[in-house]
């Protein structure tokens, strides 16, 4: 068999968000990899279409709203042990702050914050880890390391799941690690909603590898988090942004 460090060959991971973006690119390039896969999100058709279009057998799809912690519990009650957990779905709304409302607010909390804080401490408290497994948080450069207008409620939500991301790598270890990737503008229906066209090709300028990243760029950072090519790298958040925080 030929050397790689990054096989997921043997593992089992749970993928939230996984009916598109980062979240189906993740799913596929696990896949390809080796490992076994458990897919959930809201989106039941995104879902089927990500699974679809998955190497190998055995993955399966749970549908679950998981800012419901009914949801979560039967979700929780229907997993394997694992060794990987991609928590990754999340939403935004840019919004300037006199603007920012109570239902806003806390529909993006509940999605990006609570329910990722809420599905770990499950994982965690029915022991669905296996030595050595690896949970790996999508945050953001934005809200953690760079500030924008509009920004203020996604950064906060952000910024609130990192510092969770930190504690959880610290109370887990030895036998669990975690992580966070970081990345930039990623070409994603999450994205595509929020900016024109015009001001999209605007802002890739101010990237120093002058474009977007692609759902895949983030992927593989995510596999290399969960590989035990990463075996001693815990609490770090990975950069993935064509260098926009260079500046
Ligand atoms: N696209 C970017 O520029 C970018 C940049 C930095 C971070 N991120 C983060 O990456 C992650 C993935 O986003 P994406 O860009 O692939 O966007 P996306 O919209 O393609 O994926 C987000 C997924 O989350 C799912 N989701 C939303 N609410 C849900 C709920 N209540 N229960 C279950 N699933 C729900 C959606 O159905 C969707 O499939 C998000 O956490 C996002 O904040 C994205």
């Amino acid at each position: 068999m030929a050397y790689n460090p990054f096989t997921l060959e043997g593992k089992k991971i749970l993928i939230t968000g996984a009916a598109g973006g980062i979240g189906r690119a993740t799913a596929v390039e696990c896949a390809k990899l080796g490992a076994t896969l458990i897919l959930t999100d809201i989106n039941e058709d995104g879902l089927n279409s990500t699974l679809a279009i998955l190497e190998g057998d055995g993955h399966v799809c749970l549908t679950a709203n998981l800012t419901s912690q009914e949801a979560l519990d039967d979700l929780v009650a229907q997993l394997p042990m694992l060794d990987g957990f991609v928590s990754n779905a999340g939403v935004t709304k840019p919004t300037p702050v006199k603007f920012i409302n109570k239902d806003d607010l806390e529909r993006i909390m509940s999605i990006n914050t609570f329910a990722p804080i809420y599905l770990t401490q499950r994982l965690c408290k029915k022991k669905k880890f296996n030595e050595g497994a690896s949970i790996v948080f999508t945050v953001s450069v934005g809200g953690v390391f760079t500030t924008a207008p509009g920004n203020a409620m996604y950064g906060s939500s952000k910024g609130a799941l990192q510092v969770f991301m930190k504690n959880v790598a610290l109370e887990m270890a030895p036998k669990v690690r975690c992580n966070s990737v970081n990345p930039g503008m990623v070409n994603t229906n999450l994205a595509g909603r929020s900016y024109s066209d015009e001001d999209k090709e605007r802002d890739m300028q101010t990237y120093p590898l002058r474009r977007y990243g692609e759902p895949k760029d983030v992927a593989l950072a995510i596999v290399y988090l969960l590989s035990d090519a990463s075996s001693w790298v815990t609490g770090h958040a990975l950069i993935i942004d064509g260098g926009k925080t260079l500046y």
